[in-house]
């Protein structure tokens, strides 16, 4: 497994690498929710590379940029145990060199949901994926159904530019008890962590209720609500049901839905959502 830092070393070493080239993109303190991605872009490319960069750009004022957890020493040994090929974790300085002065704005994708409470927040995203998309040139990129509008969101970029590759995304993976995997799981208190499965406990409530026929968004809005209610130590930052290609309000769904939660924990803010099909 290759480290490469340097993003001039890595811009002289990608035209000598294969063109099925699969590309992972992280901030880093993996857990096996990555470790999935990685899996799956070994099987399905010829080499895979981990990119780890904790990107300030998607980042808001007041939010944990400089707190975000960090262990490059463990993330690398993991990578090594799936045999990954190369992994590129460049500095702020390499990524966003002096004078930078370019974004990518995915305009109403960004808008609602985690737009909402994270104004900025794709267009962060959408720049980094940009510029690690020109750099790696992959064929394919893997990201994780946990941050469905993420995924929505780097698609219609991947799209709208004219890109080739192929954007894959990948099943949520979860603790025994539900809970999906996130890196900032680490910041959850004990009585925190126990609470947290309401997620997933709220959002598997509303699939039932879909499958059982409900298809009015507000109703399924307010079982997701209530549910979340029931643990005190949540706080619902949003609950909502939409369409799971545009994420917009609507007031019927159709044959398909998205319920999606974001609820803060003490000063840990948790995402999940779960695909609605009959
Ligand atoms: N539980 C999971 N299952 C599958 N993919 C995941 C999971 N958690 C994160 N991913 C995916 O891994 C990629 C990198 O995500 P990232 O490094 O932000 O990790 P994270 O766990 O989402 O951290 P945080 O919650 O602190 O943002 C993204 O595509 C993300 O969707
Ligand atoms: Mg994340």
């Amino acid at each position: 497994m290759k480290v490469i830092t340097s993003v001039p070393e890595w811009k002289a070493l990608r035209p000598k690498l294969p063109a099925s080239l699969g590309l992972i993109p992280t901030m880093g303190f993996l857990h096996e929710g990555h470790l999935a991605l990685v899996r799956r872009a070994r099987a399905e490319n010829e080499a895979a590379v981990a990119w780890i960069f904790v990107n300030p750009k998607q980042f808001g004022q007041g939010e944990d940029f400089t707190t975000y957890p960090r262990d490059i020493e463990r993330d690398l040994h993991l990578l090594e145990g799936e045999r990954v090929d190369y992994v590129l974790a460049p500095t702020v300085e390499g990524v966003y060199g002096p004078g930078f002065q370019t974004y990518v704005n995915v305009e109403e994708l960004s808008k609602p949901l985690e737009g909402v409470t994270r104004p900025g927040h794709f267009r962060g995203v959408a720049t980094v994926v940009a510029k690690m998309f020109c750099l790696t040139q992959p064929r394919r990129a893997y990201f994780g159904q946990k941050d469905a509008q993420q995924c929505a969101v780097v698609k219609r970029m991947t799209e709208d530019l004219g890109l080739l590759l192929e954007v894959v995304v990948c099943p949520t993976v979860r603790e025994p008890d539900g809970l999906a995997m996130s890196s900032r799981n680490v910041y959850l208190q004990p009585g925190e962590r126990e609470a947290a499965t309401v997620l997933y406990r709220a959002l598997q409530g509303v699939a039932q209720a879909f499958r059982a026929g409900e298809r009015r968004t507000e109703n399924l809005r307010q079982l997701l609500l209530a549910t979340v209610a029931s643990e005190p130590l949540g706080t619902v930052d949003y609950a909502a049901v939409t369409d799971p290609e545009t994420f917009a309000a609507i007031e019927r769904l159709g044959a398909r839905g998205l319920a999606l939660l974001a609820v803060k924990f003490g000063k840990t803010r948790l995402i999940d959502n779960i695909e609605l099909t009959p």
